[in-house]
């Protein structure tokens, strides 16, 4: 069984496809964690496997968006910030609990997906105005890589 617990929806577009394309991720892992968790009941070390790729892509995914701040000078960047430090440590908390023994239940995957919708809805969507003034692109072409795209966009004009 499965199905789409967070499904994506242009809502949820901060309107940087790169970034989407990341926050995708993160859907598509939540909705890995609920059909593994809640519809099938699955397998712990599944449920553990797929709980450490969120962890892991959600740091990752922040680091990212961190280091744009760095490089555009983000004037918001603190504030953003302390709100991926609370997400992360939450995210942390979750797996504590499922490591001591307790289910990943339906409440903690509606926390789960309140948190993330509502940071990319609500922080997230200040970034951008600001990053599309310094000349970060809303599409790019696929091979390029972050730097390349963000030395690009710095220096051609
Ligand atoms: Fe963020």
């Amino acid at each position: 069984m499965s199905r789409e617990f967070l499904a994506w929806s242009e809502e949820l577009s901060v309107g940087i496809q790169e970034i989407d394309e990341q926050h995708k991720v993160l859907a598509g892992l939540t909705n890995c964690l609920f059909n593994e968790a809640i519809l099938n009941k699955g397998d712990p070390a599944v449920i553990e496997s797929i709980l450490n790729e969120l962890i892991q892509y959600t740091i990752i995914h922040f680091s990212v968006e961190e280091s744009l701040f760095r490089i555009f000078n983000y004037p918001e960047a603190d504030a953003h910030q302390m709100h991926h430090s609370q997400l992360k440590r939450e995210v942390f908390e979750i797996k504590e609990k499922f490591n001591k023994g307790e289910t990943v239940d339906l409440e903690l995957m509606h926390l789960l997906r309140d948190w993330l919708t509502k940071h990319i809805k609500i922080e997230d969507k200040l970034y951008t105005p600001f990053f599309l003034s310094k000349g970060l692109k809303p599409h790019w072409p696929k091979s390029r890589s972050w730097i390349g795209k963000i030395w690009n966009s710095m220096h051609i004009k």
